[in-house]
């Protein structure tokens, strides 16, 4: 039996989500960081873009080198992929050079069929149902601020879209509540409510629907949302009028706790999903989320491509 294991959506940490994210944020904190500690010295990551990226693209390419490794930007232009190679040719071909792949694409059935065939780990870099590597920076930086996520509530405001999937199984996964707010017709994955419903049962906390705004920031510690429409949906405008009542400004936030934390993936539509207000004010810690995709992709990187640094790494330093 193959050893590899893939990043789909963050339910594939399972358990080893928290110590994930724990070793992200050691890491980060460390001074020796820089840069003894080379777990992908020698290893080769390919990083395939369908869609633009700026934080992923950046952060994987970045966070390799500070590894040790050689990240190969593939974008979808310059492959066979697609065009006169399947997925699944790609994925035997690819899998023969490098130590790991990393894919941002359309459906999530295109991910997926990268990982079947894949002989070396894969990590989905974004799809249009999941978005684990975001999740990872989120709980992350939630983490930051409460270590223990003890009373963390958080309160997704929007689109019922492929990052609050993650998003709720990773508070499922940690035990933290978690309540979305959507408008009716935009409810997110049922199949990934369900899990994270049965996730939530075992860790103890809640995972609450609601179309009213105001019900979820209702005492909330994060307030998350983000576009309302995602990448591959530019034709869809009128979705736009369903989420009127939608958007994060300051009478929004004013029934959250004082000191709640203001999140959102980026990137940002200011003026449509949230208010200059709202994301420059002192709550904001999108750009906390956006550095800590960055270390968390790090911490996941060395987990998959070499489990053994990953768990040597709190005895050398
Ligand atoms: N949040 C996020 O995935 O950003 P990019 O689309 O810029 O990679
Ligand atoms: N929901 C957005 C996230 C972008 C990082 C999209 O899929 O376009």
């Amino acid at each position: 039996m193959s050893d590899i294991q893939h990043l789909l959506s963050i339910d594939d940490l399972g358990d080893n989500l928290r110590s994930v994210l724990e070793w992200g944020i050691h890491f980060k904190q460390d001074p020796d960081t820089d840069y003894d500690f080379k777990p992908l010295d020698e290893l080769s990551i390919g990083c395939i873009y369908e869609k633009p990226s700026t934080r992923t693209r950046v952060s994987f390419e970045v966070g390799i080198h500070k590894l040790g490794g050689q990240a190969l930007t593939l974008l979808k232009g310059d492959i066979q992929m697609g065009k006169s190679e399947s997925v699944a040719d790609t994925a035997a071909v690819l899998s023969r050079f490098l130590d790991g792949i990393t894919y941002r694409c359309y459906g999530h059935d295109m991910v997926t069929t990268l990982s079947e065939n894949s002989t070396v780990p894969v990590i989905n870099a974004l799809s249009d149902k999941h978005h684990p590597c975001q999740a990872a920076a989120d709980l992350m930086t939630i983490m930051e601020r409460n270590p223990t996520l003890e009373g963390e509530r958080v309160a997704w405001v929007g689109d019922g879209n492929n990052v609050l999937h993650d998003l709720m199984l990773a508070c499922a996964m940690l035990g933290v509540d978690c309540i979305w707010a959507v408008p009716a017709g935009y409810e997110p994955d049922e199949e990934v409510v369900k899990r994270a419903s049965e996730i939530a049962k075992n860790t103890g906390s809640k995972m609450i629907e609601t179309n009213n705004p105001v019900e979820a920031c209702k005492n909330a510690t994060i307030i998350y949302t983000d576009v309302f429409i995602s990448m591959g949906e530019e034709d869809l405008t009128d979705k736009l009028a369903a989420f009127d009542d939608f958007q994060v400004n300051e009478e929004l936030v004013s029934h959250a706790n004082n000191d709640y934390g203001f999140m959102h993936c980026l990137p940002a539509h200011r003026g449509e999903e949230v208010t200059d207000a709202v994301i420059d004010s002192a709550n904001s810690i999108v750009f906390d989320q956006a550095e800590n995709r960055m270390w968390a992709q790090m911490a996941i990187l060395t987990f998959l491509c070499n489990r053994a640094a990953f768990h040597a790494y709190d005895e050398l330093y």
